[in-house]
């Protein structure tokens, strides 16, 4: 039998107890429900240097995350957007990924906005992946009004967003099936 798909959630915020640590966990659950075994780097507890700065080259914790990718199939990436774009935690994170790390496998891609829906973060993710040989599946959820987007339990609120969950998720382990070789 196959080994199990293993799904990395990666946060473009620092700490796990946000919108987008919490969009991962929903949606590494459903990969778990699906059958895959799931990870998911924590940058509050083991940030990592910006690239370039001193010392970054030779830094456990870079060391770490990078084996964590190579151990990975697919990603999930989530992030808030800033600026119109996604935040410098979830650009630094795709940074200190290679192609070597990432080539041919599969990425999906989560956005929390404070406005309305947009697709920049989404794009500009999508643009990323691609420079380090990823494969984006086509599903993708941007969570706007993210402030009012869960009820006090974590639950989302809107039906749409969570079938979206729902297709993202279960997209990710198809295409991961289809690609894995
Ligand atoms: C520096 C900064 C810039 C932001 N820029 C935008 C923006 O361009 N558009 C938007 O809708 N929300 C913007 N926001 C709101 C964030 O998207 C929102 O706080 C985030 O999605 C919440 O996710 P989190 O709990 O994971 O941090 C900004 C927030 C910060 C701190």
């Amino acid at each position: 039998m196959d080994e199990p798909i293993v799904v990395m959630g990666i946060c473009g915020s620092y700490d796990l107890d946000s919108a987008n640590g919490r969009m991962l966990e929903l949606i590494l659950e459903e990969c778990g429900n699906l059958g895959a075994e799931t990870v998911v780097w924590d940058h509050g507890k083991r940030p990592l240097p910006l690239v370039g700065a001193e010392g970054s080259w030779d830094d456990s914790n870079v060391k770490d995350y990078q084996e964590m990718a190579v151990s990975a199939d697919a990603y999930v990436l989530s992030s808030p957007e800033y600026h119109g774009t996604m935040s410098g935690v979830m650009k630094n994170s795709l940074d200190w990924l290679y192609s070597k790390h990432t080539s041919g496998k599969i990425f999906a891609l989560v956005s929390t906005l404070g406005g309305q829906t947009s697709n920049n973060t989404l794009n500009h993710m999508r643009i990323a992946a691609r420079w380090i040989h990823g494969w984006v599946i086509p599903e993708q959820v941007a969570v706007p009004h993210i402030k009012s987007a869960f009820d006090e339990d974590g639950e989302l609120l809107s039906s749409d967003i969570k079938d979206r969950v729902l297709s993202i998720s279960s997209s990710l382990i198809e295409n991961t099936t289809k690609l894995r070789r």
